[in-house]
């Protein structure tokens, strides 16, 4: 049995975790920054790498005890390098590379869009390669088709905000909490009036799998300007979101049964509005539509975690994939090499 330890440090979450080769989780924290940040209305860089450096040291000697595992038994150690923060990419992966340096394990630098993507394998053993996943977080919202580990075809990506940073941006605009899609959802359910307001839904029916969200945050914070009923706007906005996400998704299956048409048909939802159960219903309706398995791992899976990290590492080590330790951080750094060649965003 090997042992992966697994450090997260990107955005304003900090993640370790404990991991083995079969598939048990020893040991995980996980501490948010969120409150730091709440006054200043966004993620402050600067503020949140010093955060990270200031908690990862106990993070990671409670996360040993817990565990039962001392750092020298550890097989390898996993950081995420990107895509993120630079500040907090440092921070995560100079404290990975320093005790790899120390107690001479192999360094394993994380894509942590590649650990979205294969956080599914660590609960189901029988999820197979080739799958679409669906990765709609505050920072993320792209299709792609996990086609084994370190190979990744994109099919689309936002074309501007991504599908939670709406959920955020419009919450902010009617004047509800922070983060926007669990504020969004909760004030959904109250809802008097079923009606879309008239919402965009850019690249509707487009044969394309990108998306774009910004036109959605501009129409509602016209909206806000007249007088309006915050649940029944909640409503629209989460029905607008959750149909786009479908039609995206509905267009990214064509394009999956085409090009392995016969592959056993699994489709992965990941990150944080995963959470969102009108989007999960939405995608099951879909993924019923054309036969597909629908796999949406638990919301603490979903959403930015060191488990995630660590287990990512054990599917790299498992396939020889070990890095130098002069390994660089990238703050960008896309999945599909191919689409970002051809000038698509990250
Ligand atoms: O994956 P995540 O925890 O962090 C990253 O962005 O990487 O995702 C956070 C995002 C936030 O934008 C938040 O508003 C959204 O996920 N979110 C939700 C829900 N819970 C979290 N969006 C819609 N419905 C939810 N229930
Ligand atoms: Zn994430």
């Amino acid at each position: 049995m090997e042992i992966i330890l697994g450090i997260e440090s990107s955005c304003d979450e900090t993640g370790v975790a404990i991991v083995t080769s079969d598939r048990r989780v020893l040991a995980e924290s996980l501490a948010s920054q969120q409150a730091d940040h709440a006054p200043f209305g966004g993620v402050i860089p600067e503020l949140a790498a010093r955060r990270h450096l200031e908690i990862l040291p106990d993070m990671i000697a409670n996360v040993s005890q817990q565990a039962g595992v001392k750092p020298a038994d550890v097989t390898a150690i996993a950081a995420t390098c990107g895509p993120g923060l630079i500040g907090g990419l440092l921070v995560g992966a100079m404290f990975g590379k320093g005790m790899a340096a120390a107690l001479k394990k192999p360094f394993i630098a994380i894509n942590h869009l590649e650990a979205h993507a294969l956080s599914p394998r660590l609960i189901e053993p029988n999820l197979p390669f080739p799958y679409l996943l669906l990765l709609i977080s505050g920072g993320h919202t792209q299709l792609l088709i996990c086609e084994g580990v370190g190979r990744y075809r994109r099919l689309g990506t936002t074309l501007d905000d991504a599908a939670g940073e709406c959920f955020d941006k419009c919450a902010s605009v009617m004047g509800l909490g922070q983060p926007g899609g669990p504020v969004i959802e909760k004030a959904a359910m109250l809802a008097n009036a079923h009606h879309d307001h008239g919402l965009p839904r850019p690249l509707w029916r487009q044969k394309n799998c990108d998306f774009s969200f910004s036109g959605l945050k501009t129409a509602v914070a016209r909206q806000c300007q007249s007088p309006f009923d915050v649940n029944n706007l909640a409503w629209a906005v989460q029905r607008t979101i959750a149909d786009s996400l479908a039609d995206r998704t509905r267009q990214a299956m064509r394009v999956f049964m085409e090009t392995h048409p016969d592959a056993a048909r699994h489709m992965v939802v990941a990150g944080g509005v995963a959470a969102n159960k009108t989007i999960a219903e939405s995608l099951t309706a879909e993924c019923a539509a054309h036969g597909f398995a629908l796999h949406v791992p638990p919301a603490k899976l979903c959403t930015d975690n060191g488990v995630m990290i660590a287990w990512a590492g054990w599917e790299r080590y498992a396939a020889r994939m070990i890095d130098p330790l002069d390994v660089k951080v990238r703050p960008r750094w896309p999945l599909d090499p191919i689409a970002a060649k051809e000038g698509a965003r990250a």
